[in-house]
């Protein structure tokens, strides 16, 4: 297994670019089952979790290939309605093709994606919605057996707010009979992104960015050629990459609304953070000042920047008291901050973090999940000496080579093949 080794001490500037949206290209992907063809796609991600989806779509009869620039997938007749426990388990978006298999195919047979680190990550929300839509759905051996002779829309009102679901189940209605409301539909940009490529591919959805979308079912799509947008995460881990080492970062090829709530909270802080059109800059810091965070659903504060600002907080003037508001069990970089001689302590939902400059002494650390390892090599920039992070196997799953994109603005990061 592969691990990450960080000097800290080195102060980041300078631009890098941000990569294409993982938790977009993942449904965008699901969303080919919808119909043959040739699907032209761009700014695809080159991570692991990509490479799951690939290998679960070739399963299926979709073919998934990077050509330069371009990712292209083909669909003829997808033969196979099963997606298998190994290929869900590596990766739990998998559930994503249900909706377009029971859309396209009246039937689909997947494997429960089952919990990871974070918390249970239940599908309820998903099958009671798909059985707004007629579907018939029976567990059996840690598989959902789905089918229906033919969709029909209905008006579905989430209790939470839930990305996969509001995905899950618009890919189901864009081929129902009639039509379909969402309401408390989620209005993440990863959401509007796979709306965007289905109203280029024939549906017709109304409503994008806001939380309640209107479904008119077609009979038929056609593919598309798409452009993945910026992964949001990535360009806030990189911007607190630059603020945490007191540096001036500038991010490339990023949407600067997507992250209104991370610069809006870094701003509270005390930093001076400037932008452009595609471009994000943090400025030079000497010292900044702690603060509250509670994640929720977006425009909230992104969940997924949760360990990374917690970082941040490390290394601040006064005290921050961090909620997580999303998922149960998403706090488990605090014991491996403290390791790194951080002063955390919480309780399930609740993390009070005593901030102190300088207070950080390298030491061998656990990723334990994809946000968590990020958090952790922010803080080994910053921390004394040597750190050493392992299982970066969860990193590769959402970071395009994170370490390149550090060393590229002067951080001084390996990787140890393992
Ligand atoms: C997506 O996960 C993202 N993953 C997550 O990013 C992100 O943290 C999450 O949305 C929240 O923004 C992808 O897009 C591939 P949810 P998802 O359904 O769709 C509960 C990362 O680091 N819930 O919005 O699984 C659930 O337990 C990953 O890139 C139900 O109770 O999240 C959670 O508490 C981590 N029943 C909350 O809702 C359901 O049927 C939000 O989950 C579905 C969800």
């Amino acid at each position: 297994m592969d691990r990450i080794i960080v000097q800290g001490g080195e102060v980041l500037n300078g631009q890098v670019h941000t990569s294409g949206s993982k938790n977009s290209a993942l449904p965008l992907l699901f969303a080919t089952l919808l119909c043959d063809g040739k699907f032209i796609f761009k700014n695809i991600p080159d991570l692991k979790d990509i490479d799951s989806t690939r290998e679960l779509l070739g399963h299926l009869g979709a073919i998934a290939a990077r050509d330069g620039d371009k990712y292209i997938v083909s669909v003829k007749d997808v033969r196979d309605h099963r997606a298998p426990y190994d290929l869900v388990r590596k990766m739990r978006a998998g559930i994503l093709c249900l909706g377009p298999l029971l859309a396209r195919y009246g039937e689909a047979i997947v494997s429960l994606p089952g919990g990871c680190a974070i918390g249970t990550r239940p599908i309820d929300k998903h099958l009671d919605a798909m059985k707004v839509l007629g579907a018939e759905l029976d567990i059996q051996d840690g598989y959902v057996h789905a089918k229906v002779k033919k969709l029909r829309g209905g008006n579905i009102v989430f209790d939470g707010v839930t990305v996969g679901g509001t995905e899950n189940v618009i890919m189901a209605a864009v081929l129902a009979e009639g039509e379909t409301i969402i309401e408390n539909a989620a209005k993440e940009p990863e959401v509007t992104d796979l709306v965007d490529l289905l109203n280029k591919m024939g549906a017709k959805i109304q409503g994008r960015t806001t939380s309640i979308l209107k479904i008119q079912g077609v009979e038929k799509l056609c593919p598309a050629e798409h452009t993945v947008i910026p992964d949001r995460i990535e360009a806030g881990t990189l911007l607190i990459a630059g603020a945490i080492t007191g540096g001036e970062v500038t991010v490339t090829n990023c949407v600067p609304q997507h992250l209104e709530a991370l610069t809006f909270k870094m701003r509270e802080s005390g930093f001076n953070i400037s932008s452009e059109a595609d471009t994000i800059t943090v400025h030079r810091c000497k010292g900044w000042n702690g603060t509250d965070v509670t994640t929720a659903p977006f425009p909230g504060f992104a969940t997924d920047l949760q360990a990374q600002f917690m970082a941040l907080m490390t290394q601040a003037e006064g005290t921050s008291i961090i909620t997580e508001s999303i998922f149960e069990n998403r706090f488990m970089h605090v014991q491996e901050l403290n390791r790194l001689n951080a002063n955390i302590a919480h309780r399930t939902q609740v993390a009070v973090v005593r901030g102190r400059k300088g207070g950080l002494k390298g030491a061998p650390v656990m990723a334990t999940d994809l946000r968590a390892s990020a958090s952790l090599i922010l803080a080994g920039l910053v921390a004394e000496g040597e750190t050493e992070v392992a299982r970066v196997y969860h990193l590769d799953r959402g970071y395009e080579r994170l370490e390149k994109k550090l060393e590229s603005l002067g951080a001084k990061v390996s990787r140890i093949r393992g």
